[in-house]
C-alpha cells in the first residue's frame, strides 16, 4: 500500500493513501490525531473527502459529470427522470419490468396524506414554498413509519420522490388561490406535476410535449451532484441515525440558500434588476469584481468546476431550443448570454476560473415553462430528491460513523469565575 509521509515537529509519520476508481488520490488522515495529536484545518471542507461513494463522479478540471458511470449528457438527452432516480438509488438502470413496477409505485404513492394537505392552509400567504416543503417533509415522519429498517425505508423513498411533486404543485396552487388538482395514476411523473400545477380539477389538461420533455431534462440535470452542501447535510443529519424524513427536510433547508440551490431564484432576480436598470450588464460585472460592493454574479463560479459546468452547457442549448419551439423570446436570455460573454473574457473571472453553473440558465427555462420565480429552488429540490435518497441509503448501508468535525479553538484560555 502506498503511503504519504508527514514530518511534524521533527518526527516522521506515514499515512495510508487511498485511490478512487477514477484515479483520485486521497490521504487517509482518520488516525492523525490519535498518532500525532494534530487535526487538519480545512474551512468549508474544500479539500476534505468525507466519505467513499459510488454514486456520482465529477472531474471539475475537465467539466465531467457521470452518474453510476453514465455521462450526464446521455442521461439528459435520452433518459426518463424516474429511470435516473432508480439508477441513482439502486445502482443500475432498471430493466423493463423493474421500470414498469417503479413507475407504478411512484404513481401509487403520489397522494399526500389528507391531514398533511390541511397543513398548507395554516401557513401565511407570504410563506416561501421551500420553508413549507421542508416542514411538510419533516412532518411526513408523523404520518408514516420512519424507522430505518430497509423495507420501510424503501417505501419511504417512493413516498418522498412521488409526493415531492404533489407538495410543490399544492404550495403553488395555494399561493395563487387555485383549487388543488390531485395526481392521476396514469400520468408519468412530469406530466402529473404539470397537470397539478396548471390544470384544473374539472378539465382535462393537455400537457405540451415540449414542456414535459424540458421538465424531464431539467430534473435529470439536478438529480445528484455528489457531496454538495445539501447532500452533505442529508448525510450529516442521517449520520446521527435520524430518520429519512428528518434528514431530507434538513437537505431542503440547506439547498434554499442563495450560494447553493437558491442561486437560481437569485439569478433571475439579478437579470431582472439588470433589465430594469437599462440592460447595462457591464456595470454588473464591474460590481461583481469589486469586493466592497457585496455583489456576486449569481449563477457563476463553483467549488468543484474549474471549467464549464456540463449542466450549464446542456441548459444553455435547451434554452435556445425550448424558446424557439414555443415561439418565445426572453430578454433575460440575451442579458444572460451577454453577461456570460463579458465574464468569460474578463481577467478577474478567467484567473479565478469562474464559469456559468447549473443555476445560470435554469431559471430562463423554468420561466418558459410558466414556473414562478419563488418556485425555482423547489424545482431544484424536486430534481435532487433521488440524489439525497441515494446518499442517505449508501451511508446507512456502509454504517457510517456519526459526522463530527473537530475545530481549532481560538477563544479565551481558562480564567477564573468571580461572582
Ligand atoms: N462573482 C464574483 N466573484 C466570485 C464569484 C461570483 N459569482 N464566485 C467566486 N468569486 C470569487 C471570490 O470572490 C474569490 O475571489 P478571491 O480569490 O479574490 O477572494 C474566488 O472567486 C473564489 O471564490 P470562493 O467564494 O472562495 O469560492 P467557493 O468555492 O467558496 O464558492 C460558490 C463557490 C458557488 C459559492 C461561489 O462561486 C458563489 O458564491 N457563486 C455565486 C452563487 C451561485 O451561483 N451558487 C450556485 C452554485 S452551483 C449550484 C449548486 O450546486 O449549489
Amino acid at each position: 500500500m502506498s503511503t504519504a509521509k508527514l514530518n511534524l515537529n521533527g518526527q516522521d509519520y506515514e499515512l495510508p493513501q487511498m485511490k478512487g476508481s477514477e484515479g483520485e488520490v486521497a490521504i487517509d488522515i482518520a488516525s492523525l490525531r490519535a498518532t500525532t495529536g494534530a487535526v487538519t484545518f480545512d474551512p468549508g471542507y474544500g479539500n476534505t473527502g468525507s466519505c467513499e461513494s459510488a454514486i456520482t463522479f465529477i472531474d471539475g478540471e475537465k467539466g465531467i459529470l457521470r452518474h453510476r458511470g453514465y455521462a450526464i449528457e446521455d442521461l439528459a438527452a435520452h433518459a426518463e427522470f424516474s429511470e435516473v432516480a432508480y439508477l441513482l438509488i439502486y445502482g443500475e438502470l432498471p430493466d423493463k419490468n423493474q421500470l414498469v413496477q417503479w413507475k407504478s409505485d411512484l404513481a401509487d404513492n403520489s397522494f399526500l396524506h389528507e391531514r398533511l394537505v390541511k397543513f398548507i392552509d395554516h401557513f401565511p400567504l407570504t410563506a416561501h414554498p421551500m420553508g413549507m416543503i421542508s416542514s411538510m417533509i419533516a412532518s411526513m415522519s408523523a404520518f408514516y413509519p420512519s424507522d430505518n429498517d430497509p423495507e420501510v425505508a424503501d417505501i419511504n423513498f417512493r413516498r418522498l420522490i412521488a409526493q415531492m411533486k404533489t407538495m410543490a404543485a399544492f404550495t403553488y396552487s395555494w399561493s395563487v388561490g387555485k383549487p388543488f388538482v390531485y395526481p392521476k395514476r396514469d400520468l408519468d411523473y412530469c406530466s402529473n406535476f404539470l397537470r397539478m400545477m396548471f390544470g384544473s380539477p374539472e378539465d382535462e389538461y393537455e400537457v405540451p410535449t415540449v414542456i414535459r420533455n424540458a421538465l424531464n431534462m431539467l430534473l435529470i440535470v439536478h438529480a445528484d451532484h455528489e457531496q454538495n452542501c445539501s447532500t452533505s447535510t442529508v448525510r450529516m443529519v442521517g449520520s446521527s441515525q435520524a430518520n429519512i424524513f428528518a434528514s431530507i427536510s434538513a437537505g431542503v433547508c440547506a439547498l434554499w440558500g442563495p450560494l447553493h440551490g437558491g442561486a437560481n431564484q437569485a439569478v433571475l432576480e439579478m437579470l431582472s434588476a439588470i433589465e430594469e436598470d437599462g440592460g447595462d450588464y457591464k456595470k454588473y460585472t464591474e460590481m461583481a469584481k469589486d469586493k466592497n460592493s457585496g455583489f456576486r454574479l449569481m449563477g457563476f463560479g463553483h467549488r468543484v468546476y474549474k471549467n464549464f459546468d456540463p449542466r450549464a452547457t446542456i441548459l444553455k442549448k435547451a434554452c435556445d431550443d425550448v424558446l424557439d419551439h414555443l415561439g418565445l423570446s426572453d430578454p433575460m436570455l440575451d442579458i444572460a448570454k451577454n453577461l456570460e460573454g463579458i465574464a468569460l473574457e474578463d481577467e478577474f473571472f478567467v484567473e479565478r476560473k469562474l464559469y456559468p453553473n447549473v443555476d445560470f440558465y435554469s431559471g430562463i427555462l423554468y420561466r418558459a415553462l410558466g414556473i414562478p420565480v419563488n418556485m425555482f429552488t423547489v424545482m431544484f429540490a424536486m430534481g435532487r430528491m433521488p440524489g439525497w435518497i441515494a446518499h442517505w441509503k449508501e451511508m446507512g448501508e456502509e454504517g457510517s460513523r456519526i459526522h463530527r468535525p473537530r475545530q481549532i479553538y481560538v477563544g479565551s484560555t481558562a480564567r477564573e469565575y468571580k461572582s
